[in-house]
């Protein structure tokens, strides 16, 4: 199988690149740290032989399409690389806000529209999309983020309806809090906070079932759904109770 990771140089894309790394898997990892990526393949080398690099800014839409166009098409699709504005609360700069849907929307769709017709035409693929759980539930601490990611569930499902027929799966991935360079820039305490390992294990064990959508930690996710239900006054009390 080959595996396309996007945000593959550190926390969940790489790790997804450890897993994946397989003597009959092929490896295509993308993001800007050069040197990182090639690290890892360094350190998969003994496991995987054939893992190929794509160093570019996902925001550089133009050079990242011509890459992506040059690109062996894969079997498997994980739309990875993500940033956050962190959890200041502090009203975002509209610069800020652009580069966080410019790399948590926008090169997602760069890099479908280049590779839509491709897997189309090979009738079979699964493309993963990395969301979050907080796109069920904005914090308004990170609202820019939680609407990206919630900008990204609709998207998916568009392509889910769109390309079923085929043979395209889509999948919905919603982790909870998981340790990464993402999460090591918090300074709150994370409930149901993941392992790196345990939280791809976990992906990867959906992504190979097929789930359409699989959001997680089970009981943070259920959590999120029981407050959703309540009414708005009382969702309010609950966030202002976290301040
Ligand atoms: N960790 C969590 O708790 C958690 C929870 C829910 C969802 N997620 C999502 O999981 C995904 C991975 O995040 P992570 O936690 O593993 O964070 P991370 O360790 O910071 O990894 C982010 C990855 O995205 C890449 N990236 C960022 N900007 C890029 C750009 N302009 N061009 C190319 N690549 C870029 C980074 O590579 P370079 O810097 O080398 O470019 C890096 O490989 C994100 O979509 C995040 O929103 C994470």
């Amino acid at each position: 199988m080959r595996v396309f990771v996007t945000g593959a140089s550190s926390g969940l894309g790489a790790e997804f690149a450890r897993q994946y790394a397989a003597f009959d898997n092929e490896l295509i990892l993308l993001a800007r740290r050069k040197e990182r990526l090639e690290a890892l393949r360094d350190e998969l080398k003994d496991k995987c032989k054939n893992i190929s690099i794509i160093a570019v800014d996902v925001t550089d839409f133009e050079l990242l399409q011509k890459k992506i166009d040059a690109m062996t098409v894969p079997d498997l699709v994980i739309l990875n690389a993500g940033v956050s504005l962190g959890h200041s609360g502090d009203i975002a700069t509209i610069k800020e806000f652009k580069h966080l849907y410019d790399v948590n929307v926008l090169a997602n769709h760069a890099i479908l529209e280049i590779l839509l017709p491709k897997l189309k035409a090979k009738r079979s693929a699964k493309i993963v999309f990395i969301s979050s759980l907080s796109s069920l539930f904005t914090m308004p601490s990170a609202k820019v983020y939680a609407s990206s990611k919630r900008a990204l569930n609709a998207y998916a499902e568009g392509i889910r309806y769109k390309y079923a027929p085929y043979g395209i799966k889509v999948i919905t991935l919603l982790p909870g809090f998981i340790k990464s360079e993402l999460t090591d820039k918090n300074e709150f305490k994370m409930p149901f906070l993941l392992e790196t390992e345990e939280g791809v294990k976990r992906m990867k064990n959906a992504i190979e079932k097929g789930k359409k959508f699989y959001a997680f930690p089970l009981r943070f996710y259920l959590i999120i759904h029981i407050i959703n239900l309540l009414p708005s006054f009382l969702r309010q009390r609950i966030v202002n109770s976290t301040k």
